[in-house]
């Protein structure tokens, strides 16, 4: 398949109108977000949508997001309950998805098969100047190959997905670089079904009652996850990969020693360190994730640092690990996922 490929900012008016008569055509466009780029097909066509999973070589049982341009969305859904308008009016636009009851003008071959849909509202101004040039709802994914790190970048995107989708559209830096925060919202609770950067702290604070899918920071095995998304191999880079947590000093004394071993046996190492300990590590391949005191910039820096791992074919890599709390959740996620779970405390 032919791909046609923009780099524009959002006002790029006449790209984006092409880019939605794409979309309404039944094509596929990736573009960006601000949270990663996602690859979107109208949410109302599932034969549209069915090109998705096919570009991604994504499983059917795994649900699909989708975007709109508007708060009001009864449309799509049986009903608003307080929690989620609560959600809506503080966090909308803005990386936070959230779960509840489909209306039958939603697909059910784009959910999955399960009678609840996910939608979010994006942020970035070329998302939403698509969405409502589109007239539509857009069905999005992270745009990357299925299992691998979501993309952050017009060219992670390029170099998955190129020769899989129509067009492709962006150029722009996504704020966050990290998915949004998927909630679940049912009988007056709100269940965090992935972290993101709207933190259960922040939710907290509205007076909500919140939760924690026990199986986000879990060992996937014999527990299913509420999103199906969940239990995938995910953000796997090509190498092995081992966090390590504890004491500051620790923590670099064995990374350097294992480092420096491996090294002697002619493997090739990769260290995800924050800046305040970059001087520390002598040896391997050593990226800077950013402070330890912005988990933010962690964050956002997260998936490209393991893609270029994968680009200069690193065998090992050791992470430093992160405080749980805040947007930490989110970071711990997607590295013990990356990690494949495996974590040393010294
Ligand atoms: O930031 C984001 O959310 C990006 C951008 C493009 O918007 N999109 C994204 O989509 O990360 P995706 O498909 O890569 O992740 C969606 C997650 C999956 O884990 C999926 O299983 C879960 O949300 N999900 C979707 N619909 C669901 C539903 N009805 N019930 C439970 N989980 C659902
Ligand atoms: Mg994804």
């Amino acid at each position: 398949m032919d791909t046609k490929v923009y780099y524009i900012d959002e006002n790029n008016e006449n790209i984006i109108k092409e880019a939605a008569n794409y979309i309404k055509d039944g094509k596929t466009v990736i573009f960006p977000t601000e949270t990663v780029y996602g690859i979107g097909a109208n949410a109302l066509d599932k034969k549209a949508c069915e090109k998705i999973f096919r570009a991604k070589g994504r499983p059917q049982d795994n649900p699909l997001i989708i975007h709109v341009a508007d708060k009001d969305i009864s449309e799509y859904v049986e009903s608003v309950p307080d929690e989620a308008k609560l959600l809506i009016s503080n966090f909308w636009p803005g990386p936070l998805t959230i779960i509840l009851k489909k209306k039958d003008i939603i697909p059910s071959e784009i959910t999955g098969g399960l009678r609840s849909v996910a939608i979010r509202m994006p942020e970035g101004e070329i998302a939403r100047k698509l969405i409502k040039e589109s007239g539509v709802p857009i069905a999005a994914p992270s745009a990357n190959l299925s299992g691998k790190p979501s993309p952050t970048t017009i060219e992670h995107c390029i170099r998955d997905l190129s020769g899989r989708v129509s067009m492709i559209i962006g150029g722009v830096e996504c704020k966050y670089g990290i998915e949004s925060t998927v909630v679940e919202v049912e009988n007056g609770a709100v269940t965090i079904l992935r972290p993101g950067e709207i933190t259960f702290e922040m939710m907290k604070d509205l007076g909500l009652n919140v939760e924690i899918d026990p199986t986000i920071m879990e060992t996937l095995i014999d527990v299913v996850p509420k999103a199906p998304g969940m239990k995938y191999k995910h953000y796997a880079p090509d190498s092995e990969m081992t966090i390590i947590t504890g004491e500051n000093l620790n923590v670099i004394e064995y990374i350097n020693n294992k480092t420096e071993k491996l090294i002697s046996e002619g493997k090739k190492v990769g260290i995800i360190s924050t800046t305040e300990n970059l001087d520390f590590y002598t040896k391997g391949t050593v990226l800077n994730i950013g402070s330890r005191n912005n988990l933010s910039e962690v964050a956002s820096n997260l998936f490209d640092i393991l893609r270029s791992f994968d680009k200069i074919n690193i065998d090992y890599i050791f992470s430093e690990g992160f405080t749980e709390e805040g947007v930490g959740l989110a970071v711990m996620n997607r590295l013990k996922k990356a990690a494949g779970h495996k974590i040393i405390k010294v």
